[in-house]
């Protein structure tokens, strides 16, 4: 089958260091925000995949200029409030939860009627997530079951909220804060934690954004309506890409690694934090920050002495994209581990709780799934043996790539479908395996 990996040996011993693909989350905020900074951003090191190129596809849309230049993306921002549309404009944010929801925000205070759609997995998502928080502020929506497609016509005359993001969703607070900048007056949002680029950025941009934290929630205030200007930004790593390198290694014999300069903001290391705690070998280098954010170098060593964790559910939204692989950490670790909570697992790309746990249990481990809750039988000598076919994911990129890493660190005869599912967010997957030694048809 073409679209399809095989794997049939686990991966040799290597002692490399790589570079993986820009930070998505990054990358799609740096292109919104540029579409409303006054005058020309240049944005570096942009992640090349297919939600990107769907971003800023999308601004192109609301009448903005980008242009490819050789080692940067120029976009010509407009200002808030100068988007100009032709009639019944289409949007498609294909794979993209955070742009389709992101953008909605953003495109809060048009007075005219777009249309978001989206892939077939997209189209599964549930969008009254950001419609409730948009409906407040004025903004008209309509769409079937919850769901993409979505109609929204924005307004002028926009109201500010006083809201509690309760989901511990960085897409919903950036929503909102998005449809906050395009709003008269002050928005105040209690949000329960998630990544915060969005703040960050804006913080570094000088916009007016008040934040303060305590253990569980941020308070965040945006003061609508004030413009800033346009910014050069060098988008570093993506952690959650180093991820399946991370398990990688820690899965393999007398292996080590260095991933350079990823973004190690603390609202993003839960796969690190959780990691450590299960006694892996892991240090961050080098760490310096940059515009707001930090950066740093990841080191790994592979390990036979992982051991269970229970692991804390305030460590749930840093590690969120992360748990399908921690999951394989702890199918090998010694003990029992326990996850609670993960009810927001299962409204990704796919439904990756339960994906994750028929995955489980195809390889052998023992596993109670409780409501949201999961406990994992750890087996440190798991070794595979027989034939596992992967298929029928929703085209998931993080499910393809880590079934990828447990086949060459688990043993068995593997076959993946979906290859091509990893151009929505780290196309140069399978090359940085290749360059480890991994071997796949
Ligand atoms: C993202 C936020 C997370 C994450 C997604 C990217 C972002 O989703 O799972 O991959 O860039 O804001 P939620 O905010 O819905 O948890």
């Amino acid at each position: 089958m073409k679209n399809q990996v095989k794997i049939n040996n686990i991966i040799k011993p290597f002692n490399k260091k790589i570079n993986v693909s820009s930070d998505k989350s990054l990358s799609i905020r740096c292109v919104l925000l540029s579409s409303i900074a006054i005058g020309v951003s240049k944005i570096y090191n942009l992640l090349d995949s297919e939600d990107v190129r769907n971003a800023v596809r999308s601004i192109n849309k609301l009448g903005i200029k980008s242009k490819r230049k050789k080692n940067c993306l120029e976009i010509y921002g407009v200002g808030i409030n100068g988007f100009k549309i032709k009639k019944n404009t289409i949007i498609n944010a294909g794979n993209s939860g955070t742009l389709a929801r992101c953008l909605l925000g953003l495109c809060s205070s048009i007075n005219q009627n777009i249309k978001i759609v989206g892939d077939r997995s997209l189209s599964k998502r549930d969008f009254s997530r950001v419609t409730k928080p948009l409906n407040l502020f004025g903004v008209k929506t309509k769409s079937k079951n919850r769901s993409l497609p979505i109609e929204i016509k924005g307004s002028k005359l926009l109201r500010p909220i006083d809201y509690y993001e309760d989901k511990g969703s960085a897409q919903v607070k950036t929503c909102i804060i998005l449809s906050a900048i395009n709003t008269s007056g002050t928005t105040k949002i209690k949000a329960k934690k998630s990544r915060n680029h969005t703040e960050l950025l804006l913080k570094y941009l000088k916009y007016p954004i008040k934040i303060k934290k305590n253990n569980n929630y941020d308070f965040i205030e945006v003061q609508g309506l004030n413009q800033y200007k346009s910014f050069d930004y060098t988008v570093p790593g993506d952690i959650s890409s180093a991820s399946f390198f991370i398990v990688l290694t820690l899965l393999s014999k007398n292996s080590e690694l260095v991933i350079n300069n990823i973004n190690i903001n603390d609202s993003r290391i839960g796969i690190i934090k959780i990691l450590t705690q299960m006694n892996a070998k892991l240090r961050i280098i080098n760490k310096r920050n940059y515009k707001g954010e930090y950066i740093g170098d990841i080191k790994i060593k592979s390990t036979t002495k992982l051991r269970s964790i229970n692991c804390s559910k305030l460590l749930n939204s840093s590690a969120i994209d992360e748990f399908i692989l921690i999951f394989l950490v702890a199918a090998k670790a010694k003990g029992v581990s326990t996850f609670w909570d993960l009810d927001e697992l299962n409204k990704k790309e796919s439904p990756r709780l339960d994906i994750a746990t028929k995955f489980l249990k195809m390889i052998g481990i023992k596993v109670i799934r409780k409501k949201n809750n999961l406990k994992i039988y750890g087996n440190p000598n798991l070794e595979l043996k027989g034939n596992y076919h992967i298929k029928n994911f929703l085209k998931d990129h993080r499910i393809f790539m880590m079934s990828v890493i447990a086949a060459l660190t688990l043993k068995g005869n593997w076959r993946i479908n979906d290859k091509d599912s990893i151009n929505t967010s780290f196309p140069n997957f399978l090359k940085i395996i290749q360059k480890l030694g991994g071997k796949y048809n």
